[in-house]
């Protein structure tokens, strides 16, 4: 039962204050985030949106503490990035926040079911059973669990990422341009399975793309242009993502 209160109030699973980032410095100095304050809500499907270079991929990195910020601050749920040392840091990404990149990047050596547990291995728990046995019936794998990655085609291989980024019940998984690799079929694929994953397990995804068709997919559209926050959509479709992606270029 959702009281007042819970239907009120929206957890946050991630933001940045004030985001600043310079790449470089002096003549050669790159402004890649120019001031953005962006929160991810928990329980939802966020999307980054903008044209290439505009910073989606330096805001996730940085929100997501795989790099850091020049001013302003990033927070995993009430943490604060900038606090932390590096190892604290490291136990963070590892225990709180999960990962899906446009190279699947998985272990070759390793088999299907392997790679999935693989950050709960290393955490040194088996991690949840229930939770890993219901992960590989919703990516579709129960059949390849002792196949190698090299066995499988990529949106097989990135269906095991993405179980993979869920293993371990993340606060929050971040994707960047995850479809990026893959046919339009398996793309689809993998975005149903983001989708399903906030919906039906409650999960929170914020996923980089250029693509409207997989910006369609999320929640909520946010829209960076010059390393600025620009607008945010409720509810995208692709045509409304499009129509707004090509004012930006007209624009700029
Ligand atoms: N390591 C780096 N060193 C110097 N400049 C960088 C570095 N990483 C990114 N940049 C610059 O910062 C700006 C933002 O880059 P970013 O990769 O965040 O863009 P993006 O929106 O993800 O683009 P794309 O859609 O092409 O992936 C760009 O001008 C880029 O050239
Ligand atoms: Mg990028």
């Amino acid at each position: 039962m959702t009281t007042a209160t819970e239907a009120t109030s929206v957890r946050t699973a991630a933001r940045v204050v004030g985001a600043v980032k310079v790449y470089g410095s002096g003549d050669t100095a790159v402004r890649a985030l120019d001031g953005v304050d962006v929160d991810f809500a928990a329980g939802r499907f966020t999307a980054i949106m903008g044209p290439s270079g505009s910073g989606k991929s330096t805001l996730m990195h940085c929100a997501a503490g795989l790099d850091t910020l020049t001013s302003g601050a990033a927070y995993i749920g009430d943490t604060e990035l900038g606090s932390l040392d590096d190892r604290r840091l490291t136990l963070l990404r590892r225990d709180r926040i999960g990962f899906v990149f446009q190279a699947f990047n998985l272990v070759p050596t390793l088999t299907v079911a392997e790679n999935i547990t693989l950050p709960l291995d290393l955490a040194g728990g088996g991690g949840d059973p229930e939770w890993i046995e219901a992960l590989v019936d919703v990516v579709g794998l129960r059949d390849r669990l002792h196949h190698r990655p090299s066995e499988l085609s990529g949106g097989q291989q990135q269906r095991v990422a993405v179980a993979r980024a869920f293993a371990g019940r993340p606060d929050v998984v971040f994707a960047d341009e995850p479809t990026g690799n893959l046919d339009s079929r398996s793309g689809q694929e993998v975005l149903g399975l983001l989708g399903r994953a906030v919906r039906q397990m409650n999960r929170t995804v914020v996923m980089v793309t250029h693509d409207p068709v997989a910006a369609a997919h999320a929640d909520e559209v946010v829209f960076l242009a010059d390393g600025r926050l620009v607008d945010r959509m409720e509810a995208p479709t692709a045509d409304l993502v499009l129509d707004r992606m090509k004012a930006f270029e007209v624009r700029s």
